[in-house]
């Protein structure tokens, strides 16, 4: 069964741009993957600062990314670029991680102003790790990302159709 990694680049425990991880996620057909999800934080945060490549964690995480045949990231923008700790788990992964990858990036951000933070910062890192075939990414606004009194996620229909059309994308590039 393929794999498609859920890579959440956000630092924040309440994090707008995970929830939409977990979104589109459930936006797979029910039974043809496997989702293992993996977060910034589940790197011991001296591990990360420190870049130590001998890190238990980090193997179980290295060893994840070469699983995948697909990777949905989601991260948000900070500095018009996304997070350093985000950086700094990417740096900790070998050069050539994301080769032979489907890629759909998705980030989150307070203004629209930073639209192209998925194109001018992420992207470019994505291709030196070896990733060819990048998706065109999923670009939401923080004011979109709303939660009812239940805690579930509410999500404008625009940004639905977007999410949807973002996965299908995924979904025939990981099986062709
Ligand atoms: C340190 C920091 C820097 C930020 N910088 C930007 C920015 O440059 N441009 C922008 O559009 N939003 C910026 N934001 C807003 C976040 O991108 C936005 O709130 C995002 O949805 C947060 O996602 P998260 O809850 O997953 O962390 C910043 C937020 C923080 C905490």
């Amino acid at each position: 069964m393929p794999d498609i990694l859920l890579l959440s680049g956000s630092p924040s425990a309440n994090s707008r741009s995970e929830a939409v991880l977990h979104h589109a996620a459930g936006l797979l057909p029910r039974q043809g993957f496997t989702t293992p999800f993996v977060s910034v934080r589940d790197l011991p945060p001296e591990d990360l600062v420190l870049t130590k490549f001998d890190s238990p964690q980090l193997k179980q995480i290295q060893a994840q990314v070469a699983q995948a045949d697909g990777i949905l990231i989601s991260a948000p923008v900070y500095k018009a670029s996304y997070p350093g700790v985000f950086k700094a788990l990417l740096d900790l992964l070998d050069q050539d991680a994301l080769t032979g990858k489907v890629i759909l990036p998705m980030a989150t951000g307070g203004t629209l102003a930073h639209l192209l933070a998925i194109d001018f910062a992420m992207k470019p890192v994505l291709s030196v790790m070896g990733a060819t075939h990048i998706l065109k990414g999923i670009y939401i606004l923080s004011a979109q990302i709303q939660f009812d009194a239940d805690g579930k996620l509410q999500l404008e229909a625009e940004i639905e159709e977007r999410l949807q059309a973002g996965i299908q994308s995924l979904v025939e590039a990981v099986n062709s």
